[in-house]
């Protein structure tokens, strides 16, 4: 939580607001506005894949691969037979990245895992089938032409950015070994220059990821599950990741530090000259920083910082999410060579042992959800829109920040929360000092420590070794690591015990998982140290779901029922909210994901049941809960449960409302069964003998009507409802929109019972990706033109493919007026 030093600033040459325009940057004169048509090409490789799976243990099935040790004895030279040009993959499956191969498997019942460990490990999965005992399923292949390179890239540098792949993969280009990368979560660059024909090709790219192994105890998918880029760029240029931008708010305005590496990766020295500008959040240049001009020997790597006053600041927060882009242009003998932007915010965040954490100097509580990285019908696969979707339905419940748990983010997830203003806590997915462990950490923080919704590195999670010595050390190390790379954010752990014991000292924010009720001790004991809920509350439950059922794997979804380590949604925030000391919590989990199948650790419960919304991202009562409390400017209530109930007239029924007004009213068909005082971070519970019609309760704020919630009994089932979370996407072939599928009666109430089987069919440029329910023990495919609904609701997620025009989707089921959604696919950013 460094700031700039006030020496670092006189040292370095200031720059100069007043300077003329960037040279380089061509401009529109009339609005100042710089156009950034960038010499470096950086190409999303989302199209144009197949994939097939391999084998762990047979040669033959994994085409080729480790035949007579072929793979490294020679390079080039038939190193497998799917990574050579020559291969003929008309069989394999086209598909689109990100692509997770994990989640298309078939479910495996534990009968049929061969030991107490890998019925575990298959548990871990949600029950699918990968892992070390289905080498059959374990081994990915993908191939890909790559028609983006031609002659003109002739004596530039071409590499590959991953964003991530699951796991262990080697990246293969035109049958060479170009690259491997070990671990599933890490981002990595595979530089293929050496190995590109740029003479018309073809030019194959493949890879080979080994899912045998898994890196966690919850579902992680497999494959090439986030972005991939080809970058051409000239032989002098900023390298991936080369820069990193800080900012000091000072009064009205700011002082920036721009730090910039340069590569000469070419074979002969260069003349080099570094132009920069600071690009306000209307794309107009703000300041110019000064040049720098040098010689760069070939092989040659520097880092120039420069610095920049900005007399008026907009400041990324929470409400308005300004962003500035550093420009960095090269130019090499006067020709601009390269241009590499780096958006990012100027911000101030800081965390008080006494009063939590403020950003802008203004206090902020973290309502935050720890999440994994996988959704309905995509499993990990999770295309970028759907990742902004994912931040918007958690914000729309009042939450403003979200833990990364246990590994690294998507870039994708992390430049939706910079858009929407979402607080991140960026972890590491291996609390070790190891070399491989120590290079991903590096490039996790390289990667992200630009992004302003950035405010924490989490170096591990409940680590076995974190309250002795080693623990101590190892964290204290990568602490280290992590502040040279980035002295301006603090480092946080999440511990389950000894919270005054080993790594606990080295971090600079000290997280609780769960033991809320020692967060007083502790603050007591060891004054100066800030803390938050790195995981809590941990309600469990099944949407729609208001009575429990062992047997079928059903639990109520009043907020009651949660494992020994952990508490209610009420327990953890009346605590959290009472201390200001306590800087937010992160609740465990925002969203259901698979795998970990809890409280139920057995088939066939293939996903958790923590969320406060489903796997779908349809909300679980809680969800009600934490909207009232942490949107409490907004009056609220929330009545549950639903209100068809047949063959239990006159039997009592346990309501709950959930709300945030002073007082609370319940009807029942109109008649008044009392007025109650909502108390603070609480709810309200009356036991009404059920009669069909309506159930409502009624807030009031001195006195005055203010929010009213109904239940009303639901006829028989009469038609699908199909509703788009979006009307209009943009035809690019990635843009998506979220569909839900109610089944409805004739007045239009969801049927909570309802198990209807659901078609969608697409007319038009586009298709279903995935489909899901949100039951926690369906063993329904995720990628099929239909789903089951579950309580009344299912999902499909309709993607782009590339044109343009109206997209009619259709939903049927058996018995039931369709449902019909008209989405419109536009050449222009969909809105
Ligand atoms: C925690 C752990 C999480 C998850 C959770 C389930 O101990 O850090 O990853 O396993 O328990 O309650």
């Amino acid at each position: 939580m460094e700031t700039i030093g006030r020496r670092t600033f006189l040292k370095l040459a200031s720059a100069s607001a007043a300077a003329a325009a960037v040279p380089g940057l061509a401009r529109d004169a009339a609005a100042g506005v710089a156009t950034l048509a960038s010499p470096r090409r950086s190409l999303p490789l989302h199209d144009g894949w197949r994939f097939h799976l391999g084998h762990a243990g047979d040669t033959e099935r994994d085409f080729g691969f480790g035949r007579f040790q072929r793979t490294y004895a020679k390079a080039g030279t038939l190193t497998a037979d799917a990574a050579m040009a020559t291969f003929d993959d008309a069989a394999w499956t086209a598909v689109q990245v990100p692509h997770d191969w994990a989640v298309t498997l078939p479910f495996a019942a534990p009968k049929t895992a061969p030991t107490k460990d890998t019925a575990d490990a298959l548990a871990a999965h949600g029950y699918k089938a990968i892992g070390r005992d289905y080498p059959e399923n374990s081994v990915g292949w993908y191939r890909r032409l790559l028609p983006e390179v031609t002659s003109a890239d002739r004596g530039r540098r071409l590499w590959l950015e991953f964003d991530g792949v699951f796991r262990d993969c080697l990246v293969f280009v035109n049958g060479y070994v170009v690259g491997r990368s070990e671990s599933g979560y890490a981002p990595f660059r595979v530089d293929i220059s050496d190995y590109v024909d740029t003479d018309g090709g073809p030019n194959i790219l493949a890879l080979r990821a080994d899912a045998s192994l898994g890196e966690g105890w919850f579902y992680e998918g497999a494959g090439i599950y986030r972005n991939v880029r080809l970058v051409s760029a000239a032989p002098v240029h900023v390298p991936q990741w080369g820069t990193f931008v800080r900012s000091e708010v000072t009064g009205a305005g700011a002082r920036v530090l721009a730090t910039t590496e340069l590569a000469n990766e070419g074979d002969a020295g260069a003349r080099v000259l570094l132009r920069q500008a600071i690009l306000g959040p209307d794309g107009t240049i703000a300041v110019q920083l000064d040049d720098w001009s040098g010689t760069l020997a070939a092989g040659q790597r520097m880092s120039h910082d420069a610095t920049a006053a900005l007399a008026s600041a907009q400041l990324w927060s929470l409400e308005a999410r300004h962003l500035y882009r550093l420009s960095s242009e090269v130019l090499v003998d006067g020709a601009v060579v390269d241009r590499y932007e780096t958006p990012f915010g100027v911000r101030a965040i800081r965390f008080d042992a006494e009063k939590g954490f403020f950003l802008n100097d203004k206090p902020v509580k973290l309502l935050g959800t720890c999440n994994h990285h996988d959704h309905a019908g995509v499993g990990t696969g999770i295309p970028d829109r759907l990742h902004a979707w994912r931040v918007e339905q958690l914000q729309a419940m009042g939450s403003n920040a979200w833990r990364s748990a246990h590994n690294p983010p998507a870039e994708a997830l992390l430049e939706a929360c910079d858009a929407l203003g979402m607080l991140m806590i960026v972890e590491a997915r291996w609390n070790s000092t190891e070399p491989e462990a120590m290079a991903e950490l590096e490039r996790i923080v390289r990667r992200d420590r630009n992004h302003p919704s950035v405010i924490l590195w989490s170096v591990g999670n409940e680590e076995p070794h974190a309250k002795n010595a080693h623990g101590a050390a190892i964290s204290a190390e990568m602490v280290a690591a992590v502040r040279a790379l980035d002295p301006t954010r603090p480092t946080t752990q999440a511990f389950d015990n000894s919270f005054t014991e080993g790594a606990t000292k080295v971090v600079d924010v000290v997280g609780f998982n769960y033991r809320t009720d020692q967060m007083a001790g502790f603050h007591a004991k060891v004054p100066g140290k800030p803390i938050l809920g790195s995981e809590t509350g941990s309600t469990v439950a099944t949407r729609g779901a208001y009575a429990n059922d062992a047997a079928l794997h059903v639990l109520r979804a009043y907020d009651t029922e949660h494992p020994w380590w952990a508490t209610t949604a009420e327990e953890w925030w009346t605590i959290a909210a009472a201390h200001p000391y306590i800087a937010g919590g992160f609740v465990w989990t925002g969203f259901d994901y698979r795998g970990e199948p809890t409280p139920y650790a057995a088939y066939p419960s293939i996903n958790s049941y923590f969320g406060i919304l489903d796997m779908c991202g349809f909300p679980k009562d809680n969800y009600w809960y934490y909207r009232a409390w942490w949107r409490p400017q907004e009056p609220l209530v929330h009545v549950l449960p639903h209100w068809t109930w047949p063959g239990r007239e006159g039997q009592p029924v346990e309501v709950w409302v959930h709300g945030n007004t002073e007082e609370v009213e319940l009807f029942a068909n109109g008649a008044s069964l009392g007025r109650k005082r909502m108390e603070r971070n609480r709810h309200l519970a009356w036991q009404v003998p059920y009669a069909p019609g309506t159930l409502e309760a009624v807030g009031y704020n001195g006195g005055k009507r203010v929010a009213a919630s109904q239940q009303r009994t639901a006829g028989p089932a009469h038609a699908v409802q199909l509703v788009a979370d979006r009307r209009r996407i943009a035809s690019d072939g990635r843009d998506l929109s979220v569909l839900r599928a109610e089944i409805v009666d004739r007045n239009g109430i969801v049927v909570p019972d309802s198990d209807a089987l659901v078609r969608f069919d697409v007319a038009g440029p586009a298709r279903v990706i995935g489909v899901g329910n949100g039951d926690p023990t369906s063993l329904e495919p995720d990628q099929a033109p239909q789903r089951r609904a579950f309580h009344g609701l299912c999902q499909a997620v309709l993607q782009s493919r590339g044109g343009s025009g109206s997209i009619k989707v259709s939903a049927t089921a058996a018995g039931l007026q369709p449902g019909t959604a008209i989405v419109l696919a536009t050449p222009a950013l969909a809105t």
